[in-house]
């Protein structure tokens, strides 16, 4: 079938599930686009794994999703994006690829002088591209903890377990003096660990995510482009899964529902 551009589909990428949390986003925001969404489940979690293997990992993941004729792709993927976007938007220069960017900025502008927590990955956390804007941050209260396990838990399906929530609160312990104004959830992951975490500290701090950003960057692109799909009716989700044993896939909404 002979698709116009515009209404091919944005792909989306992520180690895992977490992307998952940035596609609800993109469909908040373009409910008539179609979208490929690709979980490395395979080779989760990246967010310990040295930068050459990150790199390798992600380029394979943008380039399934551009053979199979997507028209943009979101690194749904905080650590993917630190270490590979930069060298894979050079590589796919006429490819719009849109990176996922943890929210300090807005948490800091609502609160300049409260506290604020971010959660990521030790990857982000150590990138320079963090330690460049936690430096830009100077006189601000942030506090950055890596928190890799709780990928695993999400991964899982286990964020809201009792092993998850004892795994939070030893992370959380030294801080336990401090309230948290804000809490920057600097990996995509952890949107679905919201409950547990706010269980572990005691309270809820409003939670700051780059997924709403990231989609309305796209979106913007897109315009730019004249590429917005000009369909009115819901777009379809095609999942793909790659896991040890092969690759799943399935046409989870269909254009006419
Ligand atoms: N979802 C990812 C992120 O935003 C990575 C998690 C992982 O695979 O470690 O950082």
């Amino acid at each position: 079938m002979f698709l116009l551009s515009y209404s091919k589909p944005i792909g989306v990428f992520d180690s895992g599930l977490g992307g998952i949390s940035v596609l609800r986003a993109l469909r908040v925001l373009m409910p008539s686009e179609n979208f490929v969404y690709f979980a490395d489940r395979r080779n989760a979690p990246y967010g310990s794994r040295p930068d050459i293997e990150i790199i390798h990992l992600t380029r394979n993941g943008i380039e399934y999703l551009r053979r199979l004729g997507c028209k943009a792709a979101v690194i749904a993927c905080n650590t993917a994006t630190s270490v590979a976007a930069e060298i894979l938007r050079k590589e796919y220069s006429s490819f719009a690829i849109i990176g996922l960017e943890p929210a300090i900025k807005p948490a800091i502008n609502k609160y300049p002088d409260g506290n604020v927590l971010v959660l990521a990955t030790p990857v982000t956390l150590n990138h320079k591209k963090f330690i460049n804007l936690l430096s830009s941050l100077d006189g601000h209260n942030v506090v950055a903890l890596a928190a890799p396990k709780l990928v695993t838990y999400v991964e899982g399906d286990t964020a809201n377990s009792s092993g998850c929530l004892k795994y939070l609160s030893s992370l959380f312990a030294e801080y336990n003096c401090v309230r948290f104004d804000a809490c920057v959830l600097g990996c995509t992951h952890f949107p679905f660990a919201k409950h547990t975490i706010s269980c572990a500290l005691g309270y809820s701090p409003e939670f700051f995510d780059g997924a709403q950003g990231a989609a309305h960057h796209l979106r913007d692109v897109l315009a730019s482009e004249n590429m917005l799909n000009k369909d009115n009716k819901n777009g379809y989700i095609f999942w793909n899964e790659l896991y040890s044993n092969g690759l799943n896939r399935k046409l989870l909404y269909d254009k006419y529902n």
